[in-house]
């Protein structure tokens, strides 16, 4: 295929040299934006209508394929017909997602180059912007290095962690061609039935504020131009049904007390774009709604960057959401709204519809110069026009061990421990050298549970694209135990009694020290996962009531993206670990755990419920919890926020305030001795909430203002001292606006509380 460099006659284009986007020099960012502005305004130009509405078409890669696009030829290959009507013809301006499964760097250089030598053929020449979900790492390239899904990233409480996955990825991914990722997701976890629990940092706007702040920053702070996208923007997660993209009904107060914050967070940390809840809130679809997308999200919080739908939304405006008559009328909506880019994904009647809405009156030529000029904007911040978007050397793809080791680390960071009894005088866990393990449990042996959606293919359940040379849990244990000490009984998810059967006989046959069950899920995304209950299988549930019986002391491992309840078969496991989905890498981190060659140090990012129905977050009101007995009033979790155990205890205490008043302005300095009462470091949390005593709407019982992880090692006390500023601690008031209101409130670290009083 020829391809026509990008030939604008603009000297302008000089000043736009690919180096500018290198990071730590201010100056040059700032002269770089303003030399991009230039060139932008110039550019657009010498656009032509059909060159914008392009611009503004975003299509999957499947419908420029050879094949069908839900059934593409392989291997695969670009379609020269398709390329020319949609990148040169229709002028399409951005392309995503991988046709179905991941590939190799080298195919992934054939799909680049096709794409933007077919792009450089159209008159304007302008290139492609390519992006797609590499959500944990390379989830779309063969050996891409995955770590922990967003979830296990959170457990660790440690932002450097979500900053180092993402300069990795982004790295990875940049090598590809491919400059923009569809992630961090900065919706909240608040609602265990939501299939898409796992891709959050958890249930509180701060801790998800944080570690997404710290992701954006990896993903386009990291020596390559590269864009990260905030989503889903915003309330999406949590609907009545607990099913993905379905109604919520959330008021505009709880909108901006909840929702919203770590979404400003991450705006004012330079995300460059957006993507949308494909929800309805409050019976309003949001692609639909120009408060939330123009008026608060451009006027309010000056969002300068590209807001993209979420897959075939507008479309859905006619067919799912029954707001528009037809196709043109959802186009026209979306964009009044406030849309810049349509992910279509599959037809090119958008385009179309678009170009037909300007021609005959109905949106304005301004308004698309508005979004293009962002688009190009993004474009040239990413030096796409410095390289007309192809591929840097195949050569040139970065060295991956350190990213291993990253996320390798992160894994090991993350793994909670949640209960460990004595039994028969010491405790389950960790192993010692004479223990003779038996092994079992759906999660066990699989990799795809490990990883999760987004793993290989959308869904993350085919083994066929699972990476060479990973281990399972088991294959792990084996590796660091040593196979001789270790017996497995393979079990898939839907197994009978008569396997459970087989194990209690093989178990009491083999006479083990321990038995561990791998629990929990196979992967899944979006509606894919949508369940009617989040009570753990009643299969799983089974399995552990029968190996209890046998007596030996009994591990179970969570191997999952979302708390399921299992309340009732708690007392029979005596030790539980938490792994939530840690990736690749995540065998090994548990068989670390367990045997003690690392002292866990993960902590729950969300409140773990006890019952199927009784799904609050650990910022509940004083009115869930007004009663002593537990069934009388409504929290009453398994696991709190913030909890997890480590092999050597870490006592917080002599909590204490530098003062007992302070004004609006002033800064809450707060300090803690933190004194590990056993044998081995512990890398503990730190979390300070705040309790507002009495205010104008009902007070949360603990909101989290900030959180430090200290390693204390075995014997010492050691002191650590945060700063909180007054002004952090304030609510959405009656009138929707953010305050802080005079009057008392707990400062709580641990069981320790201290109380201030702030004035006016
Ligand atoms: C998901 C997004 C994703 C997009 C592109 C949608 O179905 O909701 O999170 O980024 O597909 O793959």
């Amino acid at each position: 295929m020829i391809s026509r460099r990008f030939d604008l006659q603009n000297t302008l284009l000089l000043a736009v040299s690919c180096s500018l986007l290198i990071t730590g020099c201010t100056d040059n960012k700032a002269s770089a934006d303003s030399s991009h502005d230039a060139f932008v305004d110039s550019l657009l130009t010498t656009l032509s209508l059909e060159d914008k509405v392009g611009e503004m078409t975003q299509l999957t890669i499947g419908v420029l394929m050879q094949g069908k696009q839900h059934k593409l030829s392989e291997p695969q290959h670009l379609d020269e017909a398709k390329l020319q009507e949609a990148l040169i013809d229709l002028r399409v301006g951005s392309v995503l997602n991988c046709g179905n499964h991941e590939h190799s760097p080298e195919k992934w250089h054939e799909f680049i180059n096709g794409i933007q030598s077919a792009a450089s053929m159209k008159r304007s020449g302008i290139p492609v912007l390519y992006g797609v979900d590499a959500i944990h790492g390379p989830t779309y390239t063969e050996n891409g290095i995955l770590g922990p899904q967003q979830i296990g990233l959170s457990a660790t409480w440690n932002p450097e962690n979500a900053r180092q996955a993402a300069r990795a990825t982004a790295k990875q991914i940049h090598a590809l061609g491919i400059h923009w990722n569809f992630s961090p997701v900065l919706d909240l976890a608040r609602d265990p039935r939501w299939p898409r629990f796992w891709e959050t940092f958890g249930e509180d706007p701060y801790l998800v504020g944080q570690m997404g702040t710290a992701m954006v920053d990896g993903y386009q702070n990291s020596e390559v131009p590269f864009a990260a996208t905030l989503k889903h923007f915003f309330g999406y997660g949590f609907t009545l049904s607990g099913k993905d993209r379905t109604p919520a009904w959330i008021p505009e107060r709880q909108l901006r007390e909840y929702f919203l914050p770590p979404f400003q967070a991450a705006i004012e940390a330079g995300a460059m774009s957006i993507m949308v809840n494909s929800g309805e809130i409050n019976g309003i679809p949001v692609h639909s709604n120009k408060e939330l997308l123009t008026s608060l999200l451009r006027d309010e919080l000056g969002f300068e960057g590209v807001l993209v739908t979420d897959w075939e939304d507008i479309k859905y405006l006619m067919s799912r959401h029954m707001i528009a008559h037809d196709y043109k009328e959802a186009t026209k909506m979306a964009i009044d709204a406030g849309i810049d880019m349509a992910m279509v994904p599959s037809d090119l009647d958008f385009t179309k519809h678009l170009f037909d809405l300007v021609t005959e009156g109905s949106i304005t030529e301004n308004r698309i110069d508005q979004s293009v000029r962002r688009i190009l904007m993004m474009k040239a911040k990413l030096g796409l026009f410095d390289t007309q978007g192809f591929p840097p050397s195949l050569e040139a793809y970065p060295a991956t061990d350190q990213f291993e080791i990253d996320a390798a680390s992160a894994a090991l960071e993350s793994i909670t421990l949640l209960k460990n009894d004595e039994v028969n005088g010491r405790t389950t866990l960790p192993f010692s050298s004479e223990d003779k393990l038996f092994v079992s449990g759906p999660t066990a042996h699989s990799l795809n549970a490990l990883n999760g959606g987004w793993t290989g293919t959308w869904q993350g359940r085919d083994t066929a694209y699972n990476t060479a040379g990973r281990p399972t849990m088991v294959e792990a244990m084996e590796t660091r135990l040593g196979s001789e000490r270790i017996v497995h009984m393979d079990l898939g998810m839907e197994f009978s009694d008569q396997e459970i059967q087989r194990v209690v006989r093989s178990i009491q046959r083999q006479k083990p020290s321990r038995v561990v069950l791998g629990l929990g899920e196979m992967p899944y995304t979006e509606f894919m996962g949508n369940i009617e209950d989040i009570a753990l299988f009643e299969n799983q549930k089974d399995l552990v009531r029968a190996v209890h019986m046998t007596g030996v002391p009994l591990v179970g491992v969570f191997i999952e993206g979302r708390p399921r309840a299992f309340d009732d078969i708690e007392p029979m496991l005596d030790a539980i670990v938490m792994a939530y989905l840690p990736g690749d890498y995540g065998a090994d981190a548990i068989a670390q755990v367990l045997d003690g060659i690392y002292n866990p140090s993960g902590r729950l990012p969300f409140t773990w419920p006890r019952h199927t129905s009784a799904h609050l977050t650990y910022d509940h009101k004083y009115t869930e919890k007004f009663h002593p007995n537990p069934s009388r009033s409504s929290f009453n979790p398994q696991y709190t926020f913030g909890f997890g155990l480590s092999y050597s205890a870490v006592e917080l205490s002599e909590l204490r305030t530098d003062r007992a008043e302070y004004g609006m302005d002033e800064v809450i300095e707060v300090t803690v001795n933190a004194t590990n009462t056993g044998s081995r470091p512990t890398n503990e949390l730190i979390a300070i909430f705040s309790q507002d005593k009495v205010a104008s709407i009902t007070p949360s019982v603990d909101r989290l203002r900030h959180f430090q992880k200290v390693i204390v090692k075995a014997g010492e006390t050691l002191i650590a001292t945060a700063r909180i500023p007054v002004a952090d601690l304030g609510f959405i008031n009656r009138e929707n606006k953010y305050v802080v209101e005079p009057g008392s409130f707990g400062i709580r670290v641990g069981n320790e509380i201290v109380e201030i009083e702030v004035i006016n």
